[in-house]
């Protein structure tokens, strides 16, 4: 496996690769690797013939700065993870200044709405700042193809939408999410909860899975009324945010249309600690 932390290295490790003209797959994460992580490096393993995956913490998707501070920094044990997976992997681990020099700030962009609701609207500039990284990262590997957690469905749509703006010539995958045997998704979050939580919080996919079922023959309002109450009743869990979208446009539900497809997005604090999951609702 080959580290590295310059970028100009690694642009010239892989100009002479690509001479070859082999397949690039890149895997974007913010390091303290989960099994969720490693089902998308292996993904891109099956996909491409040389992956790289990128270590960053990057501070401009942060609205928060205790969230910053609070994140962990885990690279020695990240690196044993990946090794686990491939020696064949090439990791870049930039320091912020590789990134940024002295401007740590985002671009502005045009994502016609979707990067304003839901995380976009609890956590200001988060899109900006992601899709600002994730650009950098596109120049820097000039992958072939890029992949990204379903988890965070709406950072998938957003650069989709990156793709389209800039006109990069890199296809876009999106993953399945990975979940713990009880049914929380997979996240470095999880870390934070106390074991008895971490099981608890299960109940967040087990109101998604109902919420699909009802979603079969009730509106939108209704499934999402049933769902703030069914949350109202649990005080250990407080529910941000849940809404049921047009899973293209993140538009709201109207009325349901036959060839549309509609997606259930939730945020909700356990412990302090703030939890995201969706669920594909037909
Ligand atoms: O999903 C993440 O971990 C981050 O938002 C990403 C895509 C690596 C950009 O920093």
């Amino acid at each position: 496996m080959l580290l590295f932390r310059r970028k100009k290295d690694l642009i010239a490790h892989l100009a002479a690769l690509k001479n070859t003209s082999t397949s690039v797959g890149l895997v974007p994460t913010m390091g303290a690797l989960h099994e969720g992580h490693l089902a998308i490096v292996k993904k891109a393993i099956s996909e491409t013939k040389v992956v790289v995956v990128t270590i960053f913490v990057n501070p401009t998707q942060f609205d928060n700065q205790d969230d910053l501070n609070k994140y962990p920094d885990t690279l020695d044990s990240d690196l044993e993870a990946l090794k686990t997976i491939s020696e064949e992997l090439i990791v870049f681990a930039p320091a912020v200044t590789e990134l940024y020099s002295n401007n740590i700030s985002s671009k502005e962009y045009d994502f016609d709405g979707l990067d304003t609701t839901m995380e976009g609207k609890f956590r200001s500039n988060h899109f900006l700042g992601v899709a600002t990284v994730v650009e950098k990262l596109f120049s820097i590997v000039k992958p072939n193809k890029a992949y990204f957690g379903e988890k965070d469905f709406q950072q998938l749509l957003i650069i989709k939408k990156l793709i389209e703006i800039t006109n990069m010539p890199i296809e876009i995958i999106g993953c399945p999410i990975v979940r713990e045997p009880h049914g929380l998704a997979m996240s470095s979050r999880n870390e934070r909860l106390p074991k008895d939580l971490r099981v608890k919080a299960s109940f967040i996919y087990e109101t998604l899975l109902a919420a699909k079922e009802i979603f079969g023959m009730k509106s939108a309002t209704s499934v999402m009324n049933w769902v703030k109450n069914k949350f109202d009743k649990q005080p250990e869990f407080d529910l941000e945010y849940i809404n049921i979208t047009d899973q293209d446009t993140l538009n709201p539900v109207k009325r349901k249309q036959k060839n549309t497809k509609y997606r259930a997005f939730i945020a909700v604090y356990v412990n302090g600690v703030r939890l995201i999951d969706n669920i594909a609702l037909n």
